[in-house]
């Protein structure tokens, strides 16, 4: 979906001085075509809805495929095991395409960014000739000027610093795909990079050091959002409750202050951040979801493992104990909470005995939803090379085991939730016709038929009438056409 209009014409000419564009730029050229493939996390979402609005008022418009594209960009994400190997293969159809298309005397600009681009550097170079652009993600706000210069040909150029000045200070603000196409919620980056530096994890090298963009900033992104009809925000960060960006009127703010902030934009309904880690989660921000207001009874809080041993080898900064006395805080502060964590099976050295007291962890806890991952060597991080490497079939056996106890949990959440009447912002569309989806203040999805399409981007009180595994159903409390 395009919705090159927000930019074409004369192009503000705040954004112009900010990307250096020359003043009849944006309406002079002809406009071109960029697709960008978004791989892994929210993240990359939004990094590349912030590449697409970088390079509007340089001529670009977005497409939905490569095959319209002059700019094919691929966002990548490094997490996962071979992450790495499906891009190259990825750039192997891509570069057919491209040889394709320069017979007709087309020329394609291929771009690789993101954690994979931060990780393999030249490397990408040396395996895909075709690949004209290899840039890491702190590089972005380069990007218009990177493509400018790539098409004049030459080698690829390759740009994995981790530049001094901050990106964000230098992209237009998003005012695209974000706003208008997607509606109702928007991710928005509140902190980038990490020092935590646990084992197994290539955050800190792909991202970078922990950096936090200051309130007003984020304030005022926020403002424009809404403005555009967003509903709901989640802050983002890869270590987001570490959060300490420059307040209003000196000195730094907490998350907590960041969410209070926000909390005032009027038209804005609902708050959510992500990813946390448990070390991070102040007294202030606990408090936080005791308050009535617009953060959502929802945290992501992950916790790897539930043996204090692996805990250490992962140097994750936190005990089982810790862990466990942090959530009783966080339920006193809002009893009803849905808790949501990160785990990792078959971590190096991990015993049947260390796999049991992770069981053990998510049977007490009882998380509303998890995520749970076998262990997988990321080259460069200090785990990959340790010795006592869990054998796969151990893994996998182990993963399908605490995937049970979390579906189980998550079930009897998502059961418990029957009988009760949960304000619902209705953000999608069904496939049935009146029917519309929405989440719940827990992130649940609900499913609702005979919804009056004005309820849509809107809270609607629906009674929940069945809980699934990965869902609610439900019926909207009051009939249609009797509200007003
Ligand atoms: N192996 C398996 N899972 C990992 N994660 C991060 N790195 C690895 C790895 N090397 C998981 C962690 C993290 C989530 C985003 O991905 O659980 O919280
Ligand atoms: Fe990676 Fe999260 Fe650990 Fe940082 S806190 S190193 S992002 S797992």
């Amino acid at each position: 979906m395009s919705d090159s209009n927000v930019l074409e014409g004369p192009a503000n000419a705040a954004m112009r001085e900010t990307l250096s564009v020359p003043e009849d730029a944006a309406v002079a050229v002809r406009r071109k075509k960029i697709h960008i493939k978004t791989y892994g996390c929210q993240m990359n979402v939004y990094d590349t809805n912030r590449m697409t609005d970088a390079m509007a008022p340089h001529g670009y418009d977005e497409v939905d495929t490569p095959e319209q594209a002059d700019v094919v960009i691929l966002n990548t994400c490094h997490i996962r095991e071979r992450a790495a190997e499906k891009v190259y293969s990825e750039l192997g159809r891509l570069r057919k395409m491209k040889d394709a298309r320069a017979v007709e005397g087309d020329r394609v600009i291929i771009g690789v960014a993101g954690c994979v681009a931060q990780a393999e550097g030249d490397e990408i170079r040396r395996r895909a000739p075709t690949v004209d652009l290899v840039f890491g993600p702190q590089t972005y706000h380069r990007l218009p000027d990177m493509i400018a210069r790539a098409g004049n040909g030459g080698p690829a150029l390759v740009d994995t610093e981790f530049p001094a000045e901050d990106k964000f200070g230098h992209l237009p603000a998003p005012r695209r795909k974000q706003t208008l196409a997607r509606g109702v919620t928007a991710f928005l980056t509140v902190q980038e990079g990490c020092d935590k530096f646990c084992t197994f994890c290539v955050v800190p090298y792909t991202r970078g050091a922990e950096f936090s963009r200051p309130v007003a900033r984020i304030v005022g992104e926020a403002r424009d959002l809404v403005a555009a009809g967003v509903r709901e925000i989640t802050l983002l960060g890869q270590n987001v409750n570490a959060y300490h960006g420059d307040a209003p009127h000196g000195g730094a703010s907490t998350l907590g202050g960041l969410i209070r902030a926000l909390a005032e934009i009027e038209g804005l309904e609902r708050l959510r951040f992500t990813t946390s880690h448990p070390r991070d989660m102040d007294d202030d921000l606990i408090a936080a979801h005791g308050e009535p207001g617009k953060l959502m009874p929802y945290l992501h809080l992950p916790v790897q493992s539930g043996s204090d041993r692996i805990l250490d080898a992962m140097n994750r900064q936190h005990t089982v104990s810790f862990y466990l006395d942090l959530i009783g805080r966080i339920r006193a502060a809002r009893p009803d909470i849905a808790l949501s964590s990160d785990f990792i099976v078959g971590f190096p050295g991990e015993t049947d005995d260390d796999f049991e007291a992770t069981i053990d962890l998510a049977r007490k806890v009882r998380f509303a939803q998890a995520y749970s991952f076998k262990y997988s060597p990321r080259p460069g991080t200090p785990a990959a090379g340790e010795a006592g490497q869990v054998p796969e079939d151990v893994k996998a056996e182990r993963l399908a085991r605490l995937q049970a106890v979390i579906n189980e949990g998550q079930l009897a959440f998502n059961e418990a939730c029957v009988g009760r009447v949960l304000p619902v912002l209705f953000d999608r569309r069904g496939r049935h016709e009146a029917q519309l989806i929405g989440r719940s203040p827990y992130l649940q999805s609900v499913h609702v038929e005979n919804v009056p399409e004005q309820l849509f981007g809107k809270l609607s009180d629906v009674i929940i009438e069945e809980g699934h595994a990965n869902s609610l159903k439900g019926r909207l409390a009051q009939a249609a056409g009797q509200e007003d």
